[in-house]
């Protein structure tokens, strides 16, 4: 089980960090991916474009390789269990461990005149989110680590309280490593928010790839045999390990160790290469963007195959708790 906020443009950052993974697993496991509207209320309570972010992120999971045939793709707000849910994991969180969380202390100083209740309970709504469907294995980032810590806290609360409902959820990813997606401009890595020069999103047009890329931060390169690369160097050739061929980067590594390497051309050469492997998915994620009927088939498919896991789940807690009179 899975979440990603409907804010932002996606960029290769979730591209390779969040939506690969997803794509992966749909073969091998029972899969929830879920956009998280009511999440996103807590920092954008302002809904004009809430429809049409709904819809992009839903068009860019499946043009990235999401079948919704396969997995429970859905949104949060149709699932009125989750809201239940929610409430009751709020009994037994503590306001003193919300208000600790890193997320929160962050939010609330980006948005001091709106500290609302659901920026502090949003790891609760999160748990509840994953611990609806039962979910074992939540394939997230980094930055997610302490909200999934939270999850599992609220799980065995729950389960120490009310009887044994939920198995612990972990966070999963495919393979052994984490892949870093590299930010532009040699500093940290790409992001929604930050510097939107220095990330790709799935949306940018090929002309706009090749000035981004271009753009790039290089140097007039090593002047001895075997130089250890700068950072801003080596996010390069990350950048080529994502979307190039493997003789086209060793060709260019083989440059950079004999000090013969031209930036300006290994650039055109990763533009090239980004062009080709996000053009596909951009072109996709438009024809069902704008397929409105197809649209709401999938969020009615997925709302249908999750309501009916969280129906069961939902079953199992109210009788837990106690709230079963006759
Ligand atoms: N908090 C997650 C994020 O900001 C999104 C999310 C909401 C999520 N519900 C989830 C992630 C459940 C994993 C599981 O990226």
């Amino acid at each position: 089980m899975s979440g990603i906020r409907p804010t932002g443009f996606l960029h290769l950052g979730n591209y390779f960090g969040a939506l690969r993974n997803y794509v992966r697993m749909q073969d091998e496991y029972n899969c929830y991916f879920m956009v998280a509207d009511l999440h996103s209320l807590t920092t954008h309570p302002d809904t004009k474009e809430l429809k049409a972010n709904v819809e992009r992120v839903l068009s860019e999971n499946i043009a990235s390789g999401l079948d919704p045939d396969k997995v429970a793709l859905y949104c949060q707000s149709h699932i009125r269990e989750t809201t239940e849910l929610y409430l009751y994991l709020n009994m037994m969180a503590y306001k003193g461990e919300l208000e600790k969380t890193t997320t929160f202390k962050d939010k609330a100083r980006q948005q001091p005149d709106n500290v609302n209740a659901g920026l502090l309970t949003y790891p609760v709504l999160q748990a509840a989110d994953i611990i609806l469907h039962k979910a074992t294995l939540v394939p997230v980032g980094k930055d997610q680590e302490q909200h999934l810590e939270m999850a599992r806290t609220f799980a065995n609360r729950f389960n120490h309280r009310y009887g044994n409902v939920f198995p612990e959820p972990q966070a999963f990813n495919f393979g052994s490593e984490l892949v870093k997606v590299p930010s532009l401009d040699g500093a940290g890595k790409m992001s929604k928010s930050e510097n939107q020069y220095a990330t790709i999103y799935l949306s940018d047009d090929d002309e706009l790839i090749r000035k981004k890329v271009m753009k790039a931060k290089t140097d007039s390169g090593p002047t001895e045999p075997n130089t250890p690369k700068p950072d801003y160097i080596t996010n390069i050739f990350g950048l080529m390990q994502l979307v190039s061929q493997p003789d086209v980067i060793r060709k260019f590594e083989e440059d950079y160790d004999q000090c013969r390497i031209r930036y300006g051309d290994m650039k055109k050469q990763l533009a090239e290469d980004m062009v080709t492997f996000i053009t596909p998915i951009r072109r996709r994620a438009d024809e069902i963007r704008n397929d409105g009927a197809y649209l709401k088939k999938v969020m009615e498919q997925g709302a249908e195959k999750a309501s009916q896991s969280a129906r069961a789940t939902m079953a199992e807690v109210r009788q837990a708790i106690g709230l079963n009179y006759y």
